[in-house]
């Protein structure tokens, strides 16, 4: 009995312990997805436009795998890979954006009730650090997708009969324009010839933009506390106001785009009295494919041209989907036909060089927009801004300045506000110049002008100085022409049949030909 007695304690103490630690076991399995799995948000408050920007990491951690999604600025991740656990882990995820595809790599451990996270960048930059705090299940989920419109043709809205001229914030001040800038921006076009040049717009790029109220109206940010004074204030100086959006949910700076609200973000704009506006794919990209811009942007035309008002609609999608062939249908003033500039050599004349096949897509109306001037942000030397300013204006380019005109030097203003070369680019004829001759790095660029005029730029992109030579039999025109050169602003000798020039390293010499 005693035995029987024993062994039936052995077995339900056996028993016992195998009970204990599988509900041990249980618990801690449980407990280890309890502390990954779940809405992550690591908020952002802008300091001075006091709007919170979150990335949001929707994790779910199961059988010693992480999975979810990453939505970060305009951007929306799928997690395909993980190592690790909640101790310690990296993840890669990736979405399509257009045709290819966009990976990002994070690596992150839990802390408390924190989720410390790093996301490696390029090599040669300092990684980014976020602290994710536990969010409410649904908050940041990409909305539903609305199905792009069918197509019809955007009546044209009779502006930019010449490329647009102008200034834009983000070149320069990018984050940090606010109302105060954009008043002082308008106070020196005003007041240092460049309006009477012909710079006429002023134009806010990304990050003025707050959330909606709750009617759903697009509200801005501390740092621009009242747009329709803005505007009557730029206005009142003789100049216009622009602005910027995307169709997305979010812009490129991630801040609220239009997505959803077209019709009416373009009421308020009109209401606020804007005059222009740059459109950016942008956070788009997250629920449309490249196919489907063209019916994108047609919705923001429609809903300009309904408003009444004259507002120049400025495409920027980075020359995706060969935009120039149908940006003006879908209402498009102009166009961006690449990616970002920056303040290089390399990047100027890697973007300016590049136009040549796009000439014949250019007219009164319609303009292929190689993205905004440089000049004056200290990057290249003024040799070189003269390159950028003759090349913008051959490839008859909006002439949207982008440095902080408030404080620049003599030499800068002189290059914007070059008359001769200025005439060239708002040519009313419209027709954008292309390469005539290449050897190496010397190029002679052509543009045909009104009353059978021509201009003629001779491009060194090397850096010593070069001469380069010119048959005006060649171009239909002779030696008797009269000839000017439009940075010496003087008239110059044909010197006979061929012309030669000695041109500076990184420089141009650019002639406008014309019968006497
Ligand atoms: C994109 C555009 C830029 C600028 C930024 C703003 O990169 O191409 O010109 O508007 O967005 O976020």
């Amino acid at each position: 009995m005693s035995i029987i007695t024993s062994h039936r304690f052995r077995v339900t103490l056996l028993s016992l312990t195998a009970l204990t630690s599988l509900a041990i076991y249980i618990v801690s399995a449980h407990q280890t997805d309890d502390r990954l799995t779940g809405n992550w948000a690591a908020r952002n408050v802008g300091t001075t436009d006091g709007v919170t920007r979150s990335t949001y990491f929707n994790l779910k951690y199961e059988n010693g795998k992480i999975t979810g999604t990453i939505r970060a600025t305009q951007f929306f991740y799928t997690i395909k890979e993980s190592t690790g656990g909640p101790d310690g882990f990296t993840i890669v995820a990736s979405m399509m954006d257009g045709h290819s595809e966009r990976r990002v790599q994070y690596e992150g451990k839990l802390v408390g009730d924190e989720l410390r996270i790093i996301r490696r960048n390029r090599p040669d930059q300092p990684v980014t650090e976020f602290v994710a705090k536990r969010a409410p299940a649904g908050e940041g989920a990409l909305p539903a997708r609305i199905e792009p419109p069918a197509r019809h043709k955007v009546a044209y809205n009779g502006l930019a009969k010449s490329p647009p001229m102008g200034w834009n914030s983000w070149n320069k001040f990018a984050g940090r324009v606010d109302d105060a800038a954009v008043r002082g921006i308008a106070d020196a076009m005003a007041s240092n010839g460049m309006r009477e040049a012909g710079y006429i717009y002023v134009n806010i790029d990304d990050t003025w933009e707050a959330g909606r109220n709750a009617q759903g109206e697009i509200q801005t940010n501390k740092k621009f506390p009242d747009m329709k004074a803005l505007a009557d204030y730029v206005h009142k100086k003789g100049l216009k106001l622009g602005i910027y959006s995307s169709p997305g949910p979010n812009t490129c700076a991630g801040y609220e785009g239009t997505y959803g609200h077209e019709e009416q973000d373009a009421m308020t704009f009109a209401k606020w009295g804007i005059d222009y506006l740059k459109y950016d794919w942008c956070g788009a990209r997250t629920l449309y494919t490249d196919e489907e811009m063209p019916a994108i942007y047609q919705k923001m035309g429609d809903a300009l041209l309904k408003t009444g008002r004259p507002i120049v609609y400025s495409l920027c999608q980075y020359g995706r989907l060969d935009v120039w062939k149908w940006g003006p249908d879908v209402g498009g003033n102009l166009w961006r036909t690449t990616g970002d500039i920056r303040d290089t050599w390399d990047s100027m004349t890697g973007i300016g060089f590049r136009q040549n096949e796009l000439a014949q897509y250019a007219m009164p109306g319609h303009w292929n927009d190689p993205d905004m001037l440089e000049i004056g942000n200290g990057g290249m030397t003024d040799t070189e801004y003269k390159t950028h300013m003759s090349l913008w204006a051959m490839l008859a380019a909006p002439l949207l300045a982008g440095n902080d005109l408030r404080q620049m030097k003599p030499e800068t203003l002189a290059i914007l506000t070059n008359r001769e070369v200025i005439a060239i680019d708002q040519d009313k004829l419209g027709k954008q110049g292309s390469r005539f001759w290449q050897s190496g790095e010397q190029e002679i660029w052509t543009r045909e002008l009104s009353g059978g005029a021509k201009a003629v730029a001779f491009f060194n992109r090397g850096k010593d100085e070069a001469k380069m030579s010119l048959k005006w039999a060649d171009i239909g025109t002779s030696e008797k022409w009269k000839l000017r050169d439009l940075w010496l602003h003087q008239d110059v000798d044909a010197k006979g049949p061929e012309y030669s020039v000695t041109v500076p390293g990184h420089g141009v010499v650019m002639l406008r030909v014309s019968k006497k």
